[in-house]
Order: C-alpha cells, then sequence, then structure tokens
C-alpha cells in the first residue's frame, strides 16, 4: 500500500511541476543575469544547504529505493548508508533551523503572496517578500517539523523502545513524513531551477544581483541587509 502511495506522491508532484512549467512556463524569466553583487547566504549556510541536500538525497534513494523495488523491509548495503546519511541530515537541518529561523516567521505582507500564489499562476511582479518570500517560510516549517518527525521517528526504529503497535505506528510516521519531504523537496527543486532561472546561483556561489533580489525579495533588497558589493 506504501509503495503505491509512494508512487502516486513522486510521479504526481513532477507531473505537477511539468504540468506548471508547460502552461505557465517560469514566471520571472526576465529576473536571471545581472552582476552579483549583493551577498544572500554565508558560507556557513550553503555548507548546511550542500550537507542536508546531499545526505537527503542518500536516504531519500536508499529508502525509496528499499520501497519501490517491493522488498519488506531496509536491508543490507542500503541499510548502511542510511545509517550513515542519518546523522548528516540530523546535523544540516538543525543548522538550517537555527540559522533561518529568524527570517521565517510570517508577516502582515506575507499574505497577499499567498493570495496572489506568488505569481505563479497569474504573472505578477514585485509581490512584497523579505529575505524568503511567504512560500519559503511554509517550505521552512514543513521541512522543520516533517524533518523533526522523519527523524524522531528513524531513531525508534534504530533502538526500539515501544511495544508492537507502537513501532509500528512509528514506521509509517517514517514512512509519511519521508514522503512527504520527498514530494515537496521537488516541488522545491522545481521552483529553485527551472521554474525561476538564475535562482540556483545563490545557493551555489551565496550572491544575487540586483535586479535579482528586486523581483524575488524586494523588501529584503529595499533594507539593504546582507548587502555589499562584490568587489
Ligand atoms: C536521522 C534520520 C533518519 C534515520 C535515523 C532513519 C532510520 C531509518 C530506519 C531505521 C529505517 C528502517 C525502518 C524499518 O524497516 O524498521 C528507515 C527506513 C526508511 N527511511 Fe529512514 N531514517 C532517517 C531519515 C530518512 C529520510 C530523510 C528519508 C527520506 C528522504 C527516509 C526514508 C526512509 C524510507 C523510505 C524507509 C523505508 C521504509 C519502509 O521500509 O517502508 N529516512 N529509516
Amino acid at each position: 500500500m506504501f509503495r503505491v502511495l509512494a508512487i502516486a506522491a513522486i510521479i504526481g508532484t513532477a507531473g505537477a511541476c511539468v504540468l506548471h512549467l508547460l502552461v505557465f512556463g517560469p514566471p520571472h524569466k526576465d529576473a536571471g543575469g545581472g552582476k552579483p553583487e549583493i551577498r544572500r547566504f554565508s558560507v556557513l549556510e550553503r555548507l548546511a544547504h550542500a550537507l542536508t541536500l546531499l545526505s537527503f538525497l542518500t536516504l531519500g534513494a536508499t529508502g525509496f529505493y528499499a520501497v519501490l523495488s517491493g522488498w519488506p523491509s531496509l536491508t543490507g548495503k542500503l541499510m548502511l548508508y542510511h545509517y550513515y546519511a542519518a546523522p548528516a541530515f540530523a546535523i544540516g537541518a538543525a543548522l538550517i533551523v537555527a540559522g533561518w529561523s529568524a527570517d521565517a516567521g510570517f508577516k502582515p505582507y506575507d499574505l497577499r503572496w499567498m493570495i496572489q500564489m506568488g505569481g505563479y499562476i497569474w504573472k505578477r511582479d514585485h509581490l512584497p517578500a523579505g529575505r524568503f518570500n511567504a512560500g519559503q517560510k511554509a517550505y521552512f516549517w514543513i521541512v522543520a517539523t516533517a524533518g523533526f518527525a522523519v527523524i524522531l521517528s528513524g531513531l525508534g526504529r534504530l533502538w526500539p523502545a515501544l511495544d508492537p503497535t507502537g513501532q509500528c505506528v512509528l514506521l509509517w510516521v517514517h514512512r509519511l513524513s519521508a514522503l512527504f519531504l520527498v514530494a515537496w523537496a521537488l516541488a522545491h527543486a522545481y521552483l529553485g531551477t527551472l521554474a525561476n532561472p538564475g535562482t540556483i546561483q545563490a545557493i551555489i556561489t551565496g550572491r544575487v544581483s540586483e535586479k535579482w533580489a528586486k523581483a524575488h525579495h524586494p523588501l529584503w533588497e529595499k533594507s539593504g541587509k546582507d548587502k555589499e558589493t562584490s568587489s
């Protein structure tokens, strides 16, 4: 049953992203380019993101390979890789939550971004957004809560402390929170690449152009926060 659910959620999310790209196209396709003169992410923030991304890919690939292959449970080498990647994921996610929670609190102006759906359906330019827009803030809290659930339930499966019913509940919490995270991560990857050209460089080089900042995060750009020239 979980196998069917996993296939439906993964194909459904990927399909929705492709459909969005074909029907609506990238809403801010003109915001790419320009001199990357504004610092957006520090080295520590980029390292934490890379650690979380790489460990998440390992955990997702090993866990879902077992599920999609119809194995009764995760075993052998795949289980070993899953064990090794787990602490890296916990550390990366904790660093991200600690570092970005101050910028992820919802503000009254986020309501406008939400109502206009970030301009992703009906094109709207310069919707109010601080360092993170309302969609990114929602994604942040989803990762924080589902990430906490996947880590706690994973630890609970490793060191069983509950009765068989409790352990079975833990397995389902682990499965569902993992699937929820994978589906949102697919959408997050789409939004950070194909849907918003020029955005991926922010998390790789840590810098963005003024044009990009004005189009995506006008209030953050206006505040001049973290602004410094690259020269
Ligand atoms: C600290 C983090 C994590 C720990 C300690 C952990 C631990 C475990 C353990 C012990 C199992 C075997 C469950 C069992 O059969 O008893 C498992 C399975 C699995 N894990 Fe994780 N895990 C972690 C994070 C993740 C993440 C982030 C994902 C997804 C991206 C994930 C996806 C899966 C999947 C899909 C399975 C297979 C479940 C099944 O057999 O139906 N895990 N994990």
